[in-house]
């Protein structure tokens, strides 16, 4: 029977794993000189956690936590920017996991909420994120300034 996975800080050394999660969770392939720069200078940014979830010594899960000071808010803000678990890895709580490894981290920060933007197509990922206590409150809207948006 599946244990489920271990839960860990994401290393610097991973990086070509996390960026095959991404480019799975984008459906594309993005330059992995730019992808590999931006990795390195958040994993050393205390206000961003990475978290890998690893089955049998391979990287199978991702989600990263984005915590923001806004004036509109009186206390810390938390943000899911990226979360993704490998196709054959789906629906055996690892996701659950992950968000729970990113909810410990919000309430040590003694952030407010932790709010997440997902694409309208994503309707699993809707379902998980209101299965575990997120409820769908805003609508986002975004302005594309180009091609890559
Ligand atoms: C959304 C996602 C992270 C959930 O992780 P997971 O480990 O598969 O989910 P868990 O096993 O922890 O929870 C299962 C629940 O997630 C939902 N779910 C999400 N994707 C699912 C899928 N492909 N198949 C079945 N259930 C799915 C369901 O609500 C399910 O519970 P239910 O079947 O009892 O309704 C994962 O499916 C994934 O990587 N999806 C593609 C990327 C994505 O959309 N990421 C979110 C970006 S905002």
């Amino acid at each position: 029977m599946f244990q489920g996975a271990i839960i860990r800080k994401a290393l610097s050394g991973e990086v070509t794993a996390v960026y095959d999660l991404i480019c799975l969770l984008k459906d594309k392939t993005m330059p992995l000189g730019a992808f590999e720069r931006i990795y390195i200078k958040n994993l050393a940014d205390p206000m961003i956690s990475y978290f890998v979830a690893e089955v049998d010594g391979r990287i199978i899960g991702f989600i990263s936590l984005h915590i923001q000071h806004l004036l509109h808010h009186s206390a810390p803000i938390a943000e899911v920017q990226e979360l993704v678990i490998d196709e054959s890895f789906r629906n055996l709580k690892i996701g659950v996991q992950l968000l729970n490894a990113v909810e410990k981290v919000s309430r040590n920060f003694q952030c407010e909420l932790i709010e997440v933007s997902s694409n309208n197509k994503r309707i699993h990922a809707h379902r998980f994120y209101e299965k575990n206590g997120f409820v769908n409150t805003h609508m986002k809207l975004m302005m594309p300034l180009g091609e890559s948006i």
